[in-house]
């Protein structure tokens, strides 16, 4: 079958076998490795992806059916100047071990922030609740999702 979508705001196209997950897709077509295949089951967040905004697993959503939409990996989120401020922030307080739950929790993190500017600690954890670190960095994870909805908003208030 084939395929169209919008890639950090690249229209693409592929055609793939029906049964090819997002995340095939994306890693192995288009070379956008920054959503990790770690599960493949919808435990781990690894492969976080938005899509249309909202953070889904690209592991358990076909490619058919994210035809048509908007998709945001990793990759996208920087522009060419400057990292996110999520990723900054991720990279200040060195809130990453060997990095690889990175880009999924980086990306729920940005759902997170999108819907709820102002989360508490336990907002958000449980944001992130879909979202496993093997390294068992979490205080530090938080911290940093934290540290970036405030300078998020001190940014809006200037
Ligand atoms: S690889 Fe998709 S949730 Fe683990
Ligand atoms: S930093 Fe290693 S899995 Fe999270």
């Amino acid at each position: 079958m084939d395929v169209t979508m919008t890639v950090n705001g690249r229209e693409l196209t592929a055609s793939v076998p029906p049964e090819t997950t997002l995340l095939k897709l994306l890693r192995e077509d288009w070379d956008l490795t920054g959503a990790k295949l770690g599960c493949d089951v919808g435990d781990c967040g690894a492969c976080t992806v938005l899509v249309d905004g909202t953070a889904v697993n690209a592991c358990l959503m076909l490619a058919g059916q994210a035809d048509g939409r908007q998709i945001t990996t990793i990759e996208g989120l920087a522009d060419l100047d400057a990292f996110h401020p999520l990723q900054k922030t991720f990279e200040d307080l060195a809130a990453l071990q060997c990095g690889f739950c990175g880009p999924g929790i980086i990306l729920a993190a940005k759902y997170l922030l999108d819907n709820n500017p102002n989360p508490t600690t336990a907002e958000i954890r449980d944001g992130l609740a879909g979202n496993l670190c093997r390294c068992t960095g979490y205080t530090k994870i938080i911290e940093a999702v934290a540290d970036t909805a405030k300078e998020l908003a001190a940014q809006s208030a200037a």
